[in-house]
């Protein structure tokens, strides 16, 4: 019998789909959640592995964990014991391992709850993050499922890191860190009197207080590993849990852990509440006022509704309902969860634990708030961002929160994501005042975020080729292609269609606020820039991807690996360098050569032999990430490039085949989790073809949102107004959406009442017929009904 929907031999989810429910812990991988708030965030498998942190996962990791996807042996731990019979097992099947008599991992948005029954006890741990506060809370149930009185101990245990991880010389790291028993708090303090941050001359102390509590107070408590394992003891039997004993050791010269006892006397049918607490601050009274607040079942219960509370409003706001369901609940919860919760916020996963901010990739992701209506999240970034740009208009590629300390390279288009993303904003909410913001430069004063985007533009012109087109340097959106252009010889071509976008966007935007001169600079390079591409860089049947220092091609049919690019074609398409017949072409190249079962490759074929002189991407085993493999974020791109070509069908087909709820029917080939999506998917030279892998940190969640929405279903913002031009399967009798924009919520229904998928029939906006697709600005804070309908004929685009 199902039990919800999509369900696979691992779990389902539930029918409104904002919580996937797994019902046993052997996954294929570990299936995780990544909830964060921003500033504090924890990792939590179905097993209980994980690790929390605070602003930085990596810089500032507060327990203890490896990268190991396959033993998953590194959490944060509760066991429970039985004291009369002496028996003990954990809350998550991690670390004792024990078959339960039943067990479940609910994964919901900002939070986790893992339950299981053993010998006649049913316990459930709530795990989560409260939204403006620095710590986690575990709000755990016991309770006897039997006629008899129960006498158990609850025990934890936790290694602190502290500060920079791995911390892999612990003899060394242990020797800085204190732990002490804290009365008022009812629970352990860690301190560490080193943090070998990047650049910090190791004479630094860790700048914060860990803490780990229990209401009730704890009976005892350990903070020495020697103590609660035993000397060459294991987590799955600790000697603490198996004497059911702790000695309450602390200080400055134990191998730092925490573990806090509880004793759970229970009646029959009786159930008890706990309410431990995890986190780190500044300073001590801070913690006694999160004690306060969040350190009672009460408090904890309350927080838990609010933290509910506050991601169904944030994601709430916009809406989709169309006939598939995976496409409803992909959007409507977990592509912007992904977005924002893990990508955003957390900027972490189990396949690429991080912390740093990418430059060109939180831009993308911030634009997952212009949909959900919240612009000041993404201007915030845009802020942020010009002030990781130098005056010269290059950036940063990537830098580290906390020491502000990263790397610049010569990359070739990072810089240019600040510019796209504000017209994105620009598009998305109409406040043009945002270009008078100044930030300043890494290395000089302030300047307007106008001006920021100038330098950017402008040192991408500055780098061009003697046959006008743009080099790539040591790489651009591909960070694998790191060796093509070194010597600043070799050419990038989907360099070359972002940048035409670019300079067409930014010219038209520069004459629109009345700077002709950068705007009919900008227009005419533009123009210059299309001439080249389409002479130098058409292949016949598709583009080629780019030319190297020496001046050999990547990407084109003379080639005998890496024939074919995918984001030569998509972009061709989405900036609108190509003419409409090349652009048709190449996405039939595309879907012929790239498109396969899983999706479109990033490129075929995928190399076999290093080759230095194209970089790290060759070597890659081949099939695998960016050699070959569905890299998910371009294959978001493909859907979109579909889409702007009115090819419904393959627009569609492409998003079945990434949809990770669509691929997680078959979870032992896919092994990936069912409800995010994946950074990539093997490709056909791997003999693991179509295995899904780094979830989570991708920034295909955002784009994939996007996608659906201004792709598929049509909805796109721009100056005027938003357009509406749906490219949705014929089959598809229509959709509806709650769409915020400008301040207003549009209800919109599309009807497909002669099965084309595309085509406006006609529109009618608060009850009157409008004349065209642009559906007015109303910045009124009401909600407005749109009711569309698509046409008879399907008419070729231009
Ligand atoms: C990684 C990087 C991203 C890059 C992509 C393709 O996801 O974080 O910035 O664009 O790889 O190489």
């Amino acid at each position: 019998m199902s039990r919800g929907i999509f369900e696979n031999n691992f779990g389902y989810f539930t029918e409104e789909g904002d919580e996937y429910i797994i019902t046993r812990p052997d996954t294929p991988r570990p299936w995780v959640n990544v909830i964060s708030n921003g500033q504090y965030g924890l990792i939590i498998s179905q097993a209980g592995g994980g690790y929390s942190w605070h602003t930085h996962a990596t810089l500032n990791r507060l327990t203890r964990w490896e990268q190991d996807l396959i033993r998953d042996e590194w959490g944060k731990y509760i066991y429970l014991r039985d004291n009369e019979a002496g028996t003990f097992w954990s809350l998550a099947w991690k670390p004792v391992c024990r078959l339960a008599d039943w067990y479940e991992c609910r994964h919901g948005i900002g939070y986790t709850v893992i339950s299981s029954v053993n010998e006649g006890i049913k316990t459930s741990a709530t795990f989560f993050v409260p939204s403006n506060d620095t710590l986690e809370i575990w709000l755990v149930k016991i309770k006897n499922l039997a006629e008899v009185p129960r006498n158990l101990s609850l025990f934890t245990y936790l290694e602190w890191c502290l500060g920079v991880a791995p911390d892999w010389h612990r003899e060394f790291h242990r020797c800085f860190v204190e732990t002490k028993f804290y009365n008022s708090i009812g629970g352990i303090i860690a301190t560490k009197r080193l943090w070998d941050l990047p650049k910090t001359r190791w004479n630094r102390s860790w700048d914060y207080i860990a803490f780990h509590t229990v209401c009730p107070p704890p009976e005892g408590f350990e903070c020495d590993k020697e103590a609660f394992l035993g000397i060459y003891g294991s987590p799955a039997r600790p000697r603490a849990v198996v004497e059911g004993t702790t000695y309450q050791t602390s200080g400055n010269w134990v191998d730092p852990i925490g573990c806090l006892k509880v004793e759970v006397k229970l009646e029959p049918y009786e159930e008890k509440e706990f309410v431990f607490l995890l986190g780190a601050t500044k300073e001590l009274e801070e913690i006694e006022r999160l004690v306060a607040k969040y350190g009672n079942v009460q408090g904890a219960k309350a927080a838990f509704e609010k933290t509910r509370y506050f991601w169904r409003e944030l994601l709430g706001s916009l809406w989709v309902e169309t006939p598939d369901k995976a496409f409803n609940i992909l959007n409507n919860w977990w592509l912007k969860y992904q977005a924002i919760s893990g990508r955003f916020w957390g900027r972490t996963g189990y396949y690429q634990p991080a912390g740093a901010y990418g430059f060109r990739d939180q831009l993308q992701d911030s634009q997952v708030f212009l949909l959900l209506g919240r612009p000041e999240f993404t201007l915030e970034h845009l802020r942020l961002c010009a002030r990781h740009q130098f005056c010269d208009g290059s950036v940063l590629h990537w830098w580290h929160p906390i020491v502000e300390d990263g790397v610049k390279i010569n990359c070739s288009d990072d810089f240019l994501w600040l510019p796209y993303i504000l017209i994105q904003y620009l598009k998305a909410t109409g406040n043009f005042s945002a270009l008078k913001i100044e930030e300043p430069y890494l290395d000089g004063d302030k300047e307007s975020l106008y001006m920021h985007c100038i330098r950017a533009i402008d040192l991408a012109l500055s780098r061009f080729s003697s046959r006008g087109l743009p080099l790539i340097g040591e790489g651009d959106w591909n960070d694998a292609m790191n060796a093509v252009g070194v010597e600043m010889k070799g050419e990038s071509i989907w360099l070359a269609h972002f940048l035409y976008l670019i300079l067409m966007e930014f010219g038209e935007l520069a004459v629109k606020l009345g700077d002709d001169k950068v705007g009919r600079r900008y227009l005419s390079q533009a123009e210059q820039l299309k001439q080249a591409v389409n002479q130098y860089a058409w292949d016949g049947e598709w583009y080629i991807r780019a030319t190297d220092d020496k001046g050999n091609v990547l990407g084109s049919k003379i080639c005998s690996e890496g024939k074919i690019f995918l984001n030569a074609q998509t972009w061709a398409v989405i900036s609108g360098i190509a003419p409409l017949d090349r652009a048709r072409t190449a996405m039939n190249a595309v879907e012929q050569l790239l498109e396969q079962e899983y999706g479109p490759l990033l490129l075929w074929p995928a190399y076999e032999r290093v080759n230095s002189q194209i970089g790290y991407l060759t070597r890659y085993t081949p099939g695998v990430r960016e050699n070959g493999g569905v890299y998910m974020h371009a294959a978001a791109w493909a859907i979109l490039a579909e889409c702007l070509l009115g090819r419904a069908e393959a627009a569609y087909r492409m998003y079945c085949k990434v949809n990770p709820i669509k691929r997680s029917l078959t979870p032992e080939l896919y092994k990936a989790e069912p409800y995010v999506v994946p950074g990539s998917v093997d490709g056909p030279q791997s003999p693991n073809f179509g295995r899904g892998g780094w979830t989570w940190y991708t920034g295909s969640a955002a784009w994939l949102l996007k996608v659906g929405l201004e792709g598929i279903l049509g909805l796109r913002p721009t100056y005027e107004g938003l357009i509406c031009d749906p490219c949705i399967p014929p089959e598809w009798e229509g959709f509806k959406v709650r769409y915020p924009f400008r301040g207003a919520i549009y209800e919109i229904e599309v009807k497909n009442p002669y099965h084309t998928g595309r085509g406006i029939q006609n529109v009618v906006v608060d009850g009157t017929i409008i004349r065209t697709n642009l559906i007015p600005v109303f910045s009124d804070g009401r909600v407005h009904t749109v009711h569309i309908a698509l046409s008879k004929k399907i008419t070729n685009r231009s």
